[in-house]
């Protein structure tokens, strides 16, 4: 062992001030969104449903971007910077030479990494003048995470939430309005888009896609609103990054630097802001890593076509460039179904293509994966959220394998929130009384 302590903390002087931008260092330019051959363009219109600011970042070529002074402050009024654990004890009850670290993301106010997007975007909608933010959830740590930032910046918060997770998780759409928010299940009676839906099926499950139409519709019709999404796009992984630049500096206090870089993947900002700092090592200083994207059979993005897609059911994003199942596809329902969505960002889509990105899906009825975090929660003593739980299942599997190959290999993976509104899941899946 390099060193005597568990846990590595960083003072706050010591957390970054930038995020960092990989678009300048990725190994080609990255395609650009584009309009469909028929209807309105899409592309125009980008700046009616992302914020002014996002914008300018999602086509920055700026590799270093400074983090606002305030949004350094909600950051820390946020519990910034988290720490990063060593997994002993989990490591002794896997017999693995294998080094494991974990970063902690779980300890979040509102449950996930989302926040550190949520505030960057409720920061800059505030700024831009908006008095309301729209915006889809799945897991309903999103748009817990929205609710959150806009109550701490003084906004209102519209959430559209996948009926399918809003029927189950009744406490989290209690926390949601505690912050402030209205909550709809999606679809809902509220856009035309989920009237279709609803037309046709009184009961429909909604997904992700049409929940994000919904989100859209809803600011487009209130020029005091904008739409904030939680993830897939450049700015939302550029804020994510945080997780990653600060798991980096604990890494040098730990002396210590990883081998192979796990994180779950939906639509791809918890695996790009904890993997893409680590990716610029690889891709500008020669470091070698084996990173893992871990996802479920439900939504297996990564292992669809490489081509353009919508990223919303109701066609009304433009074409992006990524890793899709088809933005119409029909998913089964899962209890990480922060997980269950068509398509995987545009960045990490390329560095997939490239070959740099491996990844696992792991079955659908979520055993395999919650047994897994069944040992985690036993041996480091925290309920990780269900997708987190794919981060440890897959971190898991790697150290059983150095243990069969006796490779001392450094495994990081990131848990990216916590379980404690997801018991219901929990019992379902194992099978508790
Ligand atoms: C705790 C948690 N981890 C991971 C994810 C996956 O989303 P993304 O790939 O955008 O990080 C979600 C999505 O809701 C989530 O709630």
């Amino acid at each position: 062992m390099k060193t005597k302590y568990r846990q590595m903390i960083l003072t706050p002087e010591e957390m970054p001030r930038q995020w960092y931008n990989i678009l300048p260092d990725l190994p080609e330019p990255l395609p650009p969104p584009m309009d469909p051959e028929t209807g309105e363009s899409r592309i125009k219109a980008l700046p009616e449903f992302l914020l002014g600011e996002c914008l300018k970042q999602e086509f920055s070529d700026q590799r270093w971007i400074d983090i606002p002074e305030e949004l350094l402050d909600l950051y820390f009024q946020a519990g910034r910077p988290r720490p990063l654990f060593r997994a002993l004890n989990l490591e002794k009850k896997l017999d693995t030479p294998a080094r494991m670290y974990y970063k902690s993301e779980f300890y979040s106010p509102t449950g996930s990494h989302k926040v550190n997007t949520a505030l960057a975007q409720a920061y800059y909608a505030k700024k831009e003048g908006y008095q309301r933010v729209t915006t889809e959830t799945g897991a309903g740590q999103w748009g817990t995470a929205l609710a959150y930032g806009a109550s701490l910046t003084g906004l209102k918060c519209t959430v559209f939430w996948v009926r399918a997770v809003y029927d189950w998780k009744m406490d989290r759409r209690v926390l949601m309005e505690l912050f402030g928010a209205e909550v709809f299940a999606s679809p809902s009676n509220r856009t035309e888009f989920g009237r279709t839906f609803l037309e046709k099926d009184p009961n429909h499950p909604g997904s992700l896609g049409i929940a994000i139409s919904e989100g859209i519709e809803d600011a487009k019709k209130d020029p005091k609103a904008i739409y904030c999404l939680g993830s897939v796009l450049n700015h939302v992984l550029l804020h994510q990054t945080i997780i990653g630049l600060e798991t980096k500096k604990q890494f040098e206090k730990f002396d210590d630097y990883p081998d192979v870089v796990i994180s779950c993947l939906g639509g791809g900002s918890n695996f790009g802001g904890f993997a893409l700092p680590f990716m610029h090592d690889v891709l500008k200083e020669g470091k070698k890593i084996k990173f893992i994207a871990a996802q479920s059979q439900a939504a297996p993005n990564l292992q669809g076509e490489y081509r353009y897609d919508f990223a919303d059911h109701g066609e009304l994003t433009p074409l992006l460039k990524m890793y899709t199942l088809g933005h119409t596809k029909d998913m089964p329902p899962i209890k990480g179904d922060g997980l269950r969505y068509h398509g995987c960002s545009p960045i990490l889509s390329l560095l997939r293509n490239k070959g740099l990105i491996d990844a696992v899906a792991f079955p659908v009825d979520e055993r395999y994966v919650f047994e897994r975090a069944k040992i985690f929660i036993q041996e480091e003593g925290f309920l990780p959220a269900p997708e987190s739980a794919y981060s440890i299942a897959c971190a898991i599997d790697e150290a059983v394998k150095c243990k069969e190959t006796k490779e001392k290999k450094v495994i990081a993976f990131n848990v990216s929130g916590h379980g404690f509104m997801d018991i219901p899941g929990y019992k379902k899946v194992l099978g508790i009384k």
